[in-house]
């Protein structure tokens, strides 16, 4: 696939949170190869952008396809929070990446908790979060994003996927989504560190696909809950039978 990358890192020069980008026309996942960087020492705002994918995985053990046509990245974070606070950067960042998408091109994206993006009740995307720590700090944090664009889209999905070129009626340039989004990551992720999560809890429900009443799947486990609203920790408050209980998104799944 031809990207033009000069253009990308012309555009993202003066992003604070842009430091390098670096391209495969094919990869295993775009997450093995930044980890290898990260343990070796990368510095934040390293990113890896693959052509294609073709062991993408998603949250929770799934695999994700990542035909040619799609935008799949990694980006390296090295956020000097505790490990519980991880959280909180997975929906700032969701949150905000849904917002740059919203802006620019006026579609009315939302964030399924904790980070798929969501349009017309179809996945657009998804995030997955990688860390590894030291001691009481995160040492590096890796965001995946995976941006359904021009590529053809996976059958027999659990959530019935949607493109960005389906959504606007036609082809959509990689490099324009790429620099988008990755401003929205920056917005997310810089605003958190400066400002803390309030601010991305007040917001939260403004851009939230999830109604009232959702399915929760919980070590296999499947009951009924009335979302609540973002522990400080940015896991799903929800009550259950008269009482509230705290989702952490890498114990369940959450359905409408
Ligand atoms: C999900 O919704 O489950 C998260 C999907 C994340 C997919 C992206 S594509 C780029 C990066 N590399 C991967 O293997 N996964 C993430």
């Amino acid at each position: 696939m031809a990207l033009d990358l000069g253009r990308i890192e012309k555009e993202l020069g003066s992003e604070e949170l842009f430091r390098e980008l670096i391209f495969f026309d094919e990869a295993g996942s775009t997450m093995d190869l930044l980890r290898l960087r990260a343990e070796a020492g990368a510095p934040e705002g390293t990113a890896v952008l693959a052509g294609r994918q073709t062991s993408g995985r998603g949250r929770r053990g799934r695999s994700w396809e990542s035909p040619e046509g799609g935008l799949w990245f990694s980006l390296l974070l090295r956020p000097a929070i505790e490990p519980r606070l991880a959280g909180c950067i997975s929906v700032s960042i969701a949150l905000s990446s849904a917002q740059a998408l919203r802006e620019r091109y006026r579609l009315p994206v939302l964030v399924k908790w904790p980070n798929d993006l969501i349009l017309e009740g179809r996945k657009l995307g998804g995030i997955l979060i990688e860390l590894a720590t030291r001691g009481e700090r995160i040492d590096w944090l890796i965001v995946g994003l995976g941006l359904n664009v021009n590529n053809p889209l996976p059958e027999g999905a659990r959530i019935p996927p949607i493109s960005l070129s389906e959504a606007l009626g036609g082809p959509v340039e990689l490099e324009g989504v790429f620099v988008v989004v990755f401003r929205g990551i920056a917005r997310g992720y810089l605003g958190f560190l400066r400002e803390g999560f309030g601010p991305v809890r007040a917001r939260w429900a403004q851009l939230s696909a999830l109604e009232d009443g959702i399915w929760v799947e919980r070590y296999g486990e499947r009951f009924r809950a009335e979302v609540k609203g973002l522990s400080e920790e940015g896991k799903l408050i929800v009550e259950r039978g008269g009482r509230l209980e705290e989702l952490a998104a890498e114990e369940v799944t959450v359905e409408q």
